[in-house]
C-alpha cells in the first residue's frame, strides 16, 4: 500500500501482562483496557481464551471481556488455540479471535502442545465455527525470524504456514518475531518470500524489541507496503514459552516514529503516555517506551 493510514493493534492487556508472575488484579486489567478505548486505538487484544495452567495470568477471561466497556469501533480481540477457547470467547461475546501457529516445530510444541500440520488442523475446526458465528479470524505465525529452540528460521516455511493460514481463512496474518532476533536485512528476506503468496494488506507485523531492531524492522515493512502494526503500550510483553523474549516494541515509540514520518494512526500519543505510565506504575516497572520517558521528564 502507498497510503499514510497505519492501523495500531495495541496487545499490551494480552502480551503484555501475559508474561507477569504475579497475578494482575481483574479490576485493574479492566482499568487498563478502558484507558487504552480512550486513546483513539481500533484494536485491543484483550485477553486469551487458553489453558489456565499454561498461562495463569489470563485465567479472567471471561471477567474482564464482562466488565470492560466496550466502545463501538473498537474491536476487543482474544487468542484462541482450539475448539474449547473459541466456545469460551463465543460465550463472552468476542467479535474476534486470533489463532496462534509457529513457522518452527518446536516452538510450536512448547506453546501449543502440537506439531504445526497437527495446529492448522485445529485451526481449520476454529476458522469454520468462528465465522459461523460472526467472529473474525486474525492469524499470528510466531518465529518468523528466529526460533529460541531451532535457530534461523527459512523464509520458505514462514510463507508456506501463512499462506495456508490466509487461504483457511483468517482475515490478516500477523508475522511475529516472537525474540526479537530480526533485522531489516532478514525481515527484507522474509517479506519478500512471503508476500509472493499473501498481499501486504492481509499482513501485520509483531515486533517484539529484544535487541533493538523492532523500529527499524518496522520500518523496513512500511517500505514493503505492510500497514498493520502490533505494538504493546510501555513496551510491556514477552511469551512465557519463548526463553528470554522481551516485551513487544512499544506503542508510544512507534506512534512518535509514524507521526514524525508523516503517516497517521489515529492514536493520540500523549493519552498513551498516560496509560503506559499507569499500568508501568501498577507494575512498579520503569516504563519500557524511550518515548513516554522522554516526554513524562518535560
Ligand atoms: P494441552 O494440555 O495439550 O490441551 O494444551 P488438552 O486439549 O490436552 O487439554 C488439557 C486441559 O486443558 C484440559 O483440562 C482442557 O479442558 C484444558 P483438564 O481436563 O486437564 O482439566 N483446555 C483449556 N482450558 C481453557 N481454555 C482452552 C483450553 N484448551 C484445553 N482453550 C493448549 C493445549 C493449546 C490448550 C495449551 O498449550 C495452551 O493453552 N497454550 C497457550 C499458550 C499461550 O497462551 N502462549 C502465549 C500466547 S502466544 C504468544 O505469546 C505469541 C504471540 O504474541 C506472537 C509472537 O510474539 O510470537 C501471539
Ligand atoms: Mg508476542
Amino acid at each position: 500500500s502507498n497510503s499514510n493510514k497505519v492501523r495500531i493493534v495495541e496487545v499490551g492487556p494480552r502480551d503484555g501482562l501475559q508474561n507477569e508472575k504475579k497475578l494482575v488484579p481483574t479490576e485493574i486489567k479492566v482499568e487498563f483496557v478502558n484507558r487504552l478505548s480512550k486513546t483513539g486505538l481500533t484494536a485491543i487484544e484483550t485477553t486469551s481464551f487458553v489453558s489456565p495452567k499454561w498461562v495463569p495470568q489470563m485465567s479472567d477471561a471471561n471477567e474482564v471481556m464482562a466488565q470492560i466497556t466496550r466502545v463501538p469501533g473498537i474491536y476487543y480481540s482474544a487468542l484462541t488455540p482450539n475448539i474449547k477457547g473459541l466456545e469460551n470467547a463465543i460465550a463472552a461475546n468476542v467479535e474476534e479471535v486470533a489463532i496462534f501457529g509457529a513457522a518452527s516445530e518446536t516452538f510450536s510444541k512448547k506453546n501449543i502442545n502440537c506439531s504445526i500440520d497437527e495446529s492448522l488442523q485445529r485451526f481449520e475446526q476454529v476458522i469454520k465455527k468462528a465465522n459461523e458465528n460472526g467472529i473474525r479470524v486474525r492469524g499470528y505465525i510466531s518465529c518468523v525470524l528466529g526460533c529460541p529452540y531451532e535457530g534461523e528460521v527459512a523464509p520458505e516455511a514462514v510463507a508456506d504456514t501463512a499462506e495456508k493460514m490466509y487461504k483457511m481463512g483468517c482475515y490478516e496474518v500477523s508475522l511475529a518475531d516472537t525474540i526479537g532476533v530480526g533485522t531489516p536485512g532478514s525481515m527484507a528476506k522474509m517479506l519478500e518470500s512471503v508476500m509472493k503468496v499473501v498481499p501486504p494488506d492481509k499482513l501485520a507485523i509483531h515486533c517484539h524489541d529484544t535487541y533493538g531492531q523492532a523500529l527499524a524492522n518496522i520500518f523496513c515493512a512500511l517500505q514493503f507496503g505492510i500497514r498493520v502494526v502490533d505494538c504493546s503500550v510501555a513496551g510491556l510483553g514477552g511469551c512465557p514459552f519463548a526463553k528470554g523474549a522481551t516485551g513487544n516494541v512499544a506503542t508510544e515509540d512507534v506512534l512518535y516514529m509514524l507521526d514524525k514520518s508523516g503517516y497517521e494512526t489515529g492514536v493520540d500519543l500523549a493519552k498513551m503516555v498516560d496509560t503506559g505510565n499507569y499500568i508501568s506504575n501498577f507494575l512498579q516497572r520503569s516504563n519500557g517506551s524511550r518515548v513516554a520517558v522522554a516526554l513524562s521528564a518535560n
